[in-house]
């Protein structure tokens, strides 16, 4: 006869938590649930760390007190799951374990239930344990049973329901848009759902709500949100993943200010439910095109200093051949002055230029300033005016060292935002513990694909450009600025959003800039241009990351540790073991047939 758990649980209910009972506590008798974290038997008397969410309390069992529950311990094996029933005791002085807060007393156990065995474990449930990351995403749920890796998660928890509070107490209004839906051009692949009453047909996953909640704002809900999970087919890195979730905001008779405004807000009340309400943050703010000059990149991390300084004027004509020829073929040349780092040994800044190359770099030339004078494989190339004029910019003082990159902008700013965070890393000038949040703004509206060849939206076809912009709409829409906006938190880009365009005939303008013609954009988001039409109000949002804030708020490095079940780099679910083939069957219904060859 099988035992169900309901039967074993009959009348036992916890009494407390695992790491809740203290010296106060003895005398009491108490239930706890939890697993085994171990079992040790010492002089016939079994002692088991019982470990639920909340903590560990070492419990006794001792055949001289109750002969069943020692029975039962003896046989009992890591991550057993039980129940327990005994009295706090006092541990000798000489035994109490400072390590955890029930250090100072145990249980001695009267009757103990086995709720369920375990089988030999892949690892041990152990926070300290390296395990690796393959193993640990295919037994996720012993992974996640190790505090260290819930912990990530309570925050995640505390986030959303910050978000949840905060946003409520805004009066907005919490909707749900459709997952099956069509697609929005957020700019990554969509993932697609075929249809089976419509064969040959497809749904999209949303790559965000963009469309809908813009529609949400036509009717009439004014505010709106929703913490949504949103689908990217792109290529994956530790920061990004093929699913994500969204604090998703919409808002009618706004400007840009009031959404900034909004999310500031939200932003003090997220840290301050993580990181204690006294905790204060700032919102500084900078143009993109100063972010891209100071720091090669829109989302510098502020916590350390090393501004990035523009050489090129300088060698216009330089004798130093590289430098003159990446000038003249309209590049840039771009300096990081580093203080105090004419100490790197050449080994070290060997390893510098390797990662620079890894880059797609050509070189990293350098000067270091020591006491005896300046050291450099290229000095011999420059004249005296050109040093006077490179130690004015850079401020090269003794002690101090200035890398160099010579290449087209976007590469070399590429390789010296990223050689930037790597030089504060080495030089420990990061302070782990600061939260700089950054708004950049001004950003431009178009940017030119190189690849295919035309104009494409920097945030997305339904931004709108500043007012003042809108005459170069046909002439410069190189220089147009959108009224678009990041929110930067150390380094990362946790969220963006813009206002939106609420005029159609605007709307088809940008989408003929787009090399969106008419009968496209009627097919694609038709939905979307009547509405504009038929009484949308001006209206503006955001959307942040909140796999990143938490990520972020946690000091996780990569989001896999603030997602329950990620995917790995390749996209795949190593527990579940998704993505799969599935029966002919299911594809006939769906009208499908796979062609491996293509
Ligand atoms: P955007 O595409 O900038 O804007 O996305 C908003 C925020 O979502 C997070 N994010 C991601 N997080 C994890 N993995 C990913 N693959 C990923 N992609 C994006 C980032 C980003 O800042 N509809 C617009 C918002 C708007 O205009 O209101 C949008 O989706 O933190
Ligand atoms: P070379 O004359 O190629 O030996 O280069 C002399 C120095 O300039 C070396 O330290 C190279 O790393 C550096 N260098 C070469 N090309 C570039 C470049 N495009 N940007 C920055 N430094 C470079």
């Amino acid at each position: 006869m099988s035992t169900t758990t309901t039967d074993l649980l009959d009348g036992w209910h916890r009494t407390h938590k695992g790491g809740e009972l203290r010296s106060s506590d003895v005398g009491k008798e108490v239930i706890l649930f939890g697993w085994a974290q171990s079992a040790r038997d010492h002089g016939g008397i079994v002692f088991i760390d019982l470990r639920d969410r909340w903590g560990v309390t070492q419990i006794v069992c001792d055949p001289a007190h109750s002969k069943g529950a020692h029975g039962k311990a003896e046989k009992v094996h890591s991550e057993y799951v039980l129940a327990a029933k005994g009295k706090v005791r006092a541990r000798p002085a000489n035994m109490a374990n400072a390590k955890i807060p029930t250090g100072e007393i145990e249980v001695l156990i009267d009757e103990l239930k086995v709720l369920n065995v375990s089988k030999p474990l892949p690892f041990q449930v152990e926070d300290e344990l390296e395990v690796g990351e393959a193993v640990r995403l295919k037994y996720r749920y012993l992974d996640l049973r190790r505090p260290s890796v819930q912990r990530p998660f309570l925050i995640r928890h505390q986030i959303a329901q910050a978000a949840r509070r905060y946003l409520d107490g805004q009066n907005f209004v919490d909707l749900e848009t459709p997952m099956l839906t069509k697609s929005t051009p957020e700019g990554a692949r969509d993932y697609l759902v075929p249809s089976r009453m419509h064969p040959g047909e497809f749904y999209a996953l949303p790559q965000s709500p963009q469309l809908f909640k813009q529609i949400l704002m036509v009717a009439g809900f004014e505010r709106y949100y929703q913490i949504v999970k949103c689908f990217r087919d792109e290529d994956l890195r530790a920061d990004r993943q093929p699913e994500f979730t969204q604090i998703d905001i919409e808002m009618s008779f706004v400007v840009a200010a009031d959404v900034m405004r909004e999310v500031e807000g939200l932003l003090r009340a997220i840290v301050g439910n993580v990181r204690g309400e006294n905790y204060k943050v700032e919102f500084p703010r900078m143009s993109y095109a100063d972010a891209m000059a100071k720091y090669g990149c829109d989302k510098p991390d502020l916590r350390f200093g090393l501004e990035l300084v523009e050489l090129s004027d300088i060698f216009k004509g330089s004798s130093f051949k590289v430098f003159r020829e990446v000038v003249d073929g309209k590049g840039i040349i771009k300096a990081l002055p580093v203080k105090g780092g004419a100490k790197f040994s050449r080994k070290e800044i060997d390893d510098f230029t390797g990662f620079a190359q890894s880059l797609g770099a050509k070189g990293l030339a350098w000067i270091k300033a020591n006491p005896d004078g300046w050291q450099s494989p290229i000095l011999k190339f420059f004249s005296e005016q050109e040093k006077a004029e490179l130690q004015k910019r850079t401020k090269l003082e003794t002690g101090d060292i200035v890398f160099f990159a010579a290449d087209k902008p976007g590469a070399v700013n590429q390789v010296l935002a990223a050689l930037r965070l790597h030089v504060g890393e080495t030089l420990g000038l990061i302070d782990k513990e600061k939260l700089c949040f950054l708004w950049v703004t001004d950003f431009p509206m178009f940017d030119y694909d190189e690849k295919e060849k035309r104009l494409v939206a920097m945030h997305h076809p339904f931004t709108s450009p500043r007012a003042e912009d809108l005459g170069k709409l046909e002439s410069a829409p190189l220089e147009i600025k959108a009224q678009a906006y990041d929110i930067v938190l150390n380094g990362y880009e946790v969220g963006g959003g813009s206002v939106r365009i609420h005029d159609m005939a605007l709307q088809s303008g940008v989408f003929k800039i787009l090399g969106i013609g008419e009968e496209e954009a009627r097919l694609k988001f038709g939905f979307l241009l009547e509405a504009l039409e038929l009484g949308a109000p001006p209206h503006g949002g955001v959307a942040l990351g909140l796999d990143r804030l938490a990520m972020i708020l946690s000091g996780a490095t990569s989001l896999r540790e603030v997602i329950t079940f990620p995917k790995t780099q390749r996209g795949q679910c190593l527990m579940s073991g998704a993505p799969s083939v599935v029966d002919h069957r299911q594809l006939l219904e769906l009208s499908l047939r796979v062609d491996k060859q293509a």
